[in-house]
């Protein structure tokens, strides 16, 4: 028995993949062990979007070369979008490291593990279990070239996994117990497999039996087509809660940013998605190379406008070999001032939206007997108890903090 340590990085599309990656290892004999110290290998799945990121990644892996030195019968594999970024170099900085991964060669993952010749013949792989939700990648790799962005050069163009096989994927998941679906893709809703596209995929998933409610993220402002608008309007299964990153609120930024989309017309659709009763959550980067005191002014305005239930904000942060990395950086304590004024905004708006609810009847799939999550996202604290997974309706009677307390 092989006992694997799996340490993850980064978003739902790495966390999938990991579990994907154990898939190919369980074949191999290996099992799950929350212990460093008594792992036999560990699997490190890293993130290089933002320079901070990247580091974590590889200081956990420096801090396993006295691990190694306890037994060097031990396993390293370092894999995602860092171990691409870095590719060879790694193996010379961190010669006790045996595995190197990138996130474009996920698919011959199991020819990785039989080249290195570390592991037994593979048999029958043991999924990991389910629980109430459960991801299901849909579609790899970016079409777009932000000029900020590192992804579209370590994961590679899109390409779309088969309709038939993400059924198939969803359908084991609700079978085993997932009462909700994420599908997981960089532009998620650019999804297209034949005459198959993103809004009717949502469809079909949504009709799987024990399917109760089908999420998804991220997808792209450009993407929202009057279709999936229609699609979402028309079926309640669908998650009242989109996350659509808008990245600035001044059009010169985002075409600077190459996002093609206007601040108007990223505003025009989320009113529509908030009309069909959807709660938006978005990313921002502060301090992009160019972005002026102006710029950041809208920023701070668009996410007035938008009531937004959440904002992930983010430094700017250089990625070698993008077109954005070429430019001249603003100073960091720019950067942190900008980032501490939005992240307030951001707070309070934030309060306001919970305070909004109260009144309002949630969907609620609860994850504990007095606890579950809305459709729109929210947390709700419900008065009586309901068995875990069942999905309830309530009302709003008190917020406070991030936290809804539900009447039934
Ligand atoms: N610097 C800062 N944030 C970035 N993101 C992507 N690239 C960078 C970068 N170079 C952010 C974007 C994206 C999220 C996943 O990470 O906001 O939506
Ligand atoms: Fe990066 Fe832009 Fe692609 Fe998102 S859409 S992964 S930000 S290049």
């Amino acid at each position: 028995m092989l006992r694997v340590f799996i340490q993850t990085y980064g978003c739902q599309m790495n966390e999938a993949d990991s579990e994907e990656m154990f898939l190919h290892l369980s074949a191999r004999g290996a099992v799950r062990t929350d212990q460093l110290d008594q792992a036999d290998a560990v699997l490190i799945n890293t993130c290089t979007v933002r320079d901070h990121a990247e580091h974590r990644a590889l200081s956990f892996l420096g801090r396993l070369a006295k691990w190694k030195r306890e037994n060097p019968k031990r396993i390293i594999i370092f894999a995602g979008c860092a171990a691409q970024r870095l590719g060879k170099a790694l193996q010379k900085r961190y010669p006790y490291l045996n595995i190197v991964a990138g996130a474009k060669g996920i698919e011959h993952f199991s020819e990785t593990l039989d080249k290195s010749g570390l592991f037994a013949t593979p048999g029958q792989p043991v999924a990991s279990p389910v629980g109430l939700s459960a991801y299901v990648t849909i579609m790899r790799g970016c079409n777009f070239n932000c000029t900020y962005c590192i992804v579209p050069s370590v994961r590679g163009p899109v390409t779309c996994l088969p309709a038939q096989d993400i059924l198939a994927d969803a359908a084991r998941k609700a079978k085993a117990g997932a009462k909700e679906i994420m599908l997981l893709g960089q532009t998620v809703n650019a999804y297209q497999d034949g005459t198959v596209s993103f809004a009717s995929l949502l469809n079909r998933v949504s009709e799987i039996p024990g399917v109760e409610r089908v999420r998804f993220t991220s997808p792209h402002p450009l993407y929202f087509t009057d279709e999936l608008l229609r699609t979402l309007e028309q079926n309640p299964k669908i998650a009242r809660h989109i996350h659509l990153p808008v990245q600035s609120g001044s059009t010169k930024v985002l075409q600077e940013m190459k996002r093609g989309y206007t601040r108007e017309l990223f505003l025009e659709k989320i009113r529509a998605l908030q009309a069909a009763g959807c709660h938006i959550s978005t990313d921002i980067i502060v301090g992009f190379p160019t972005e002026t005191e102006d710029d950041f002014a809208q920023t701070l305005s668009l996410v007035d406008e938008a009531q937004f239930l959440a904002a992930y904000c983010f430094k700017y942060s250089p990625r070698q070999g993008t077109p954005a990395a070429q430019m001249q950086l603003l100073p960091e304590n720019i950067l942190e001032k900008r980032l501490s004024i939005l992240l307030n905004k951001v707070r309070d708006l934030a309060d306001a939206t919970y305070q909004r609810q109260i009144g309002t009847v949630q969907e609620v799939l609860m994850e504990e007997p007095h606890k579950g999550r809305s459709s729109g996202s929210f947390w709700v604290q419900t008065k009586t108890s309901h068995p875990v997974g069942n999905m309830v309706s309530c009302k709003v009677v008190k917020a406070e903090g991030t936290l809804l307390f539900c009447e039934e």
